[in-house]
């Protein structure tokens, strides 16, 4: 299948290109991208015209053409929890979102921590998927904190990372060996930053919210203990340290002042971290719960200060979908989480909006730099790389409503919201996925 995209302006960062052009796509891989307004003045197309007709062409006339989005925290569900998401839904959605790879995370059942499991999830997703998939593997196993798990036979059969996401390596010991390991395997460990003495039974953020609505709190401290833990563990072993969903003013501090020290410290949040309050939760509407939760508006600006200069490297979704029935319990019993892959694009949209960060920095934040973290060869348009592509149009609204997201999970506390920037077309390996 030979595609041509074009009228569309391609923003590709990791070439520093930014204007209107054509990608030419063959066999699954980008064979060309090149920038009509340069190309004339400079150099030639490599595509002859007479092989034009060849060429399926897709016009993206008011869309931009970026390098498919790459999710570095996506909970999948499958194995285990398939009631709640697939690798089939779970991906239709991703692609519905924008991205062409996620990358999921451990907490199935069974845990991802045999090379059983990896391997399901991976031939899983070639057989049905709608998107690269990229398993995470458990960093112990059950991600029970006693016992370190496979990490190079994981590794071997296809984990990228490491990560015992949904809950903190508690045991300093075994993270340090993780840490350890993974300057020898060069892949990141991504930690879940709680300590679970404090957090525990809190529903919210701890403060003055918390107070009136009489739910428990998190306190920001749960988090911000953990992330200096970790950071003194990176700096004692030189490891490779990913911290993940920064929540607090205080997580993007401490990480700001390792990253000036010269700690080998990666950071991402995600949407939610940088959208809402606590004071959302007044609906006691359990969609806006999720682990860490939704903090303080002093929170939110350092969260957006953070990403501006760079001390946050990455937005994620922390995509995870719940059944209705986990949701629709009283707030204490609810789960955590919110179905993030299909609005996360759009609420980027909103810090370019707002002048915290440009287009070129966004498609860093959600493609680039997760690849280059997880070092996936994602995230280019560049020729000879996997035809992964979104095609967006900034300027067309819509409506948020998650009872028709393509993900299992409608759990959206954006449900309702007008956002900017539809996803028209995602192109992932060569393969056409739209919905019109
Ligand atoms: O809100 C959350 N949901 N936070 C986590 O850390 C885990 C996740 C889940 O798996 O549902
Ligand atoms: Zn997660």
């Amino acid at each position: 299948m030979k595609i041509l995209i074009k009228n569309g302006r391609i923003i590709d960062p990791s070439q520093d290109i930014d204007g209107i052009g054509e990608v030419f796509i063959e066999n699954g891989k980008i064979r060309e991208t090149t920038i009509v307004q340069k190309r004339r003045s400079t150099e030639a197309r490599k595509v002859k015209t007479s092989e034009l007709s060849n060429f399926r062409t897709i016009d993206a006339s008011g869309c931009i053409v970026i390098p498919g989005l790459v999710d570095m925290h996506t909970h999948l569900r499958e194995p285990g929890f398939e009631y709640k998401e697939t690798i089939k839904t779970g991906t239709k959605a991703a692609a519905r979102g924008g991205f062409t790879a996620v990358c999921c995370m451990p907490n199935t059942n069974p845990v991802n921590d045999t090379i059983a499991v990896t391997e399901f999830i991976i031939k899983k997703a070639l057989q049905e998927g709608s998107c690269t998939v990229y398993p995470i593997g458990a960093i112990t196993k059950s991600q029970k904190s006693e016992e370190l798990a496979e990490l190079e036979a994981l590794k071997r059969s296809g984990c990228v990372a490491f990560s015992d996401d949904g809950r903190p390596v508690t045991n300093s010991l075994i993270m340090r060996h993780a840490l350890e390991y993974s300057k020898i395997f060069d892949v990141p460990i991504i930690s879940h930053c709680e300590d679970l003495y404090l957090s525990e039974g809190g529903v919210m953020n701890e403060g003055f919210v918390s107070t009136i609505l009489g739910l428990r709190g998190i306190p920001k401290a749960a988090e911000e203990i953990m992330v200096a833990r970790d950071l003194a563990l990176c700096q004692l072993t030189g490891g490779k340290l990913h911290i993940a969903h920064v929540s607090t003013k205080g997580s993007v501090d401490l990480i700001r002042q390792a990253k000036e020290r010269g700690i080998n410290v990666t950071a991402e949040t995600c949407p939610h971290y940088f959208s809402l309050t606590d004071e959302s939760l007044v609906s006691y509407d359990t969609n806006f719960k999720v682990n860490p939760p939704v903090r303080t508006e002093k929170d939110v600006e350092a969260i957006k200060q953070g990403l501006k200069d760079g001390t946050i490297d990455v937005i994620a979704t922390d995509h995870a979908p719940h059944h209705i029935d986990d949701k629709t319990k009283e707030f204490d019993a609810a789960a955590f989480g919110i179905s993030g892959l299909e609005t996360a694009f759009s609420l980027g949209l909103q810090l370019v909006e707002q002048g915290i960060l440009n287009l070129k920095q966004l498609i860093i934040n959600m493609s680039v730099t997760p690849s280059v973290i997880m070092r996936i060869p994602k995230g280019t348009l560049s020729s000879g790389s996997d035809a992964d592509i979104a095609i967006i149009n900034l300027e067309h609204s819509f409506v948020v409503d998650s009872s028709r997201f393509l993900s299992k999970g409608k759990n959206s506390p954006f449900n309702g919201w007008s956002l900017k920037g539809t996803v028209e077309k995602t192109i992932s390996m060569g393969k056409v996925h739209d919905w019109t």
